[in-house]
């Protein structure tokens, strides 16, 4: 499938935390191809500065043609983003990578950290929307407090998703990591699907491979490109092999990773 460069405009951009924002742009084109898991290039200045577009995943789209983003502010391209407002146009490329792969018949376990959590509200809305009405999915989402999870979790909720919370500092949910959630779901699942910092994605590929399940990971590593062409996103395979995260994913099955130890 071939990318889509489209001059999207803003309807909305809404500030969750003190760094977490929400940019709902309508871009029409990007959002008749996109699929779970697959991000777009963000040009995040009219000038230069910064030159390069910036990667964020699709955290959800509407059927009327509407794609949000959910992102952290921690540099320059982020810090510009959560400056613009409704009404402004913004130039992305996309649906780029190739997004998450589930068969219609599987109860799937979605599991985010921090800003990991972002690519799992599509992948929800599209999961609950193919799936058998006796499948039961589980979502389980972990951040530093509440104020950056409660807000996220109730659009899981409202899609009638069981929604358990983790945090860093125990303010809501469990008091510690997400990861220690999964023990007590894995044997109800037969898949689950992971985005978050690369140790906590490790964790939770341990626990599947241990119980023999297959777990989804979505990668996150510097772009520049977004389209296979700089070689600027590699992670080591564990067959040896360079994999490209914006061309061979973000979505790898998390045996062909080769983890940090
Ligand atoms: C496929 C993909 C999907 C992504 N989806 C999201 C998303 O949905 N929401 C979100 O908040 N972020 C997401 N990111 C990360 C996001 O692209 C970066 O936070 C963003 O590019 C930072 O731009 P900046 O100009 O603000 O920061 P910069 O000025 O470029 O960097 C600031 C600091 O952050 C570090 N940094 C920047 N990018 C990364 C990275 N990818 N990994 C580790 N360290 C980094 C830099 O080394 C530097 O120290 C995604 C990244 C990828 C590859
Ligand atoms: S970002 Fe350029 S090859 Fe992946």
């Amino acid at each position: 499938m071939t990318s889509i460069q489209e001059n999207s405009r803003i309807k909305c951009s809404e500030q969750i935390t003190e760094d977490i924002f929400r940019l709902t742009l309508h871009a029409p084109l990007i959002v008749s191809q996109a699929k779970p898991g697959q991000f777009v290039m963000v040009k995040t200045s009219s000038n230069f500065d910064p030159l390069l577009r910036r990667p964020f995943s699709i955290h959800d789209i509407s059927t009327d043609g509407d794609l949000s983003l959910l992102y952290k502010t921690i540099g320059k391209g982020t810090s510009l983003l959560s400056t613009f407002t409704q009404g402004m146009n913004v130039d992305l490329i996309g649906p780029l990578g190739n997004g998450f792969t589930f068969s219609d018949n599987q109860n799937i376990c979605l599991i985010g950290g921090g800003m990991g959590i972002a690519p799992l509200l599509f992948l929800a809305r599209h999961l609950k929307a193919l799936s058998k009405e006796s499948c039961t999915h589980q979502v389980l989402l972990g951040a530093r407090d509440h104020r950056e999870l409660e807000p996220i979790a109730a659009q899981f909720l409202s899609l009638g998703y069981k929604t358990e919370l983790a945090t860093d500092d125990g303010s809501c949910g469990h008091h510690g990591y997400v990861s220690q959630l999964l023990p007590d779901i894995l044997p109800t699942v037969q898949g689950v699907c992971v985005c978050g910092p690369t140790p906590f994605m490790a964790e939770v590929a341990r626990q599947c491979r241990a119980a023999n399940l297959p777990c989804q990971a979505s990668m996150e590593t510097h772009m520049a490109c977004g389209l296979g062409a700089c070689l600027g996103c590699t992670i080591h395979g564990s067959d040896g092999a360079y994999k490209h995260v914006c061309k061979h994913g973000p979505v790898f099955d998390a045996n062909e990773v080769l983890w940090p130890l």
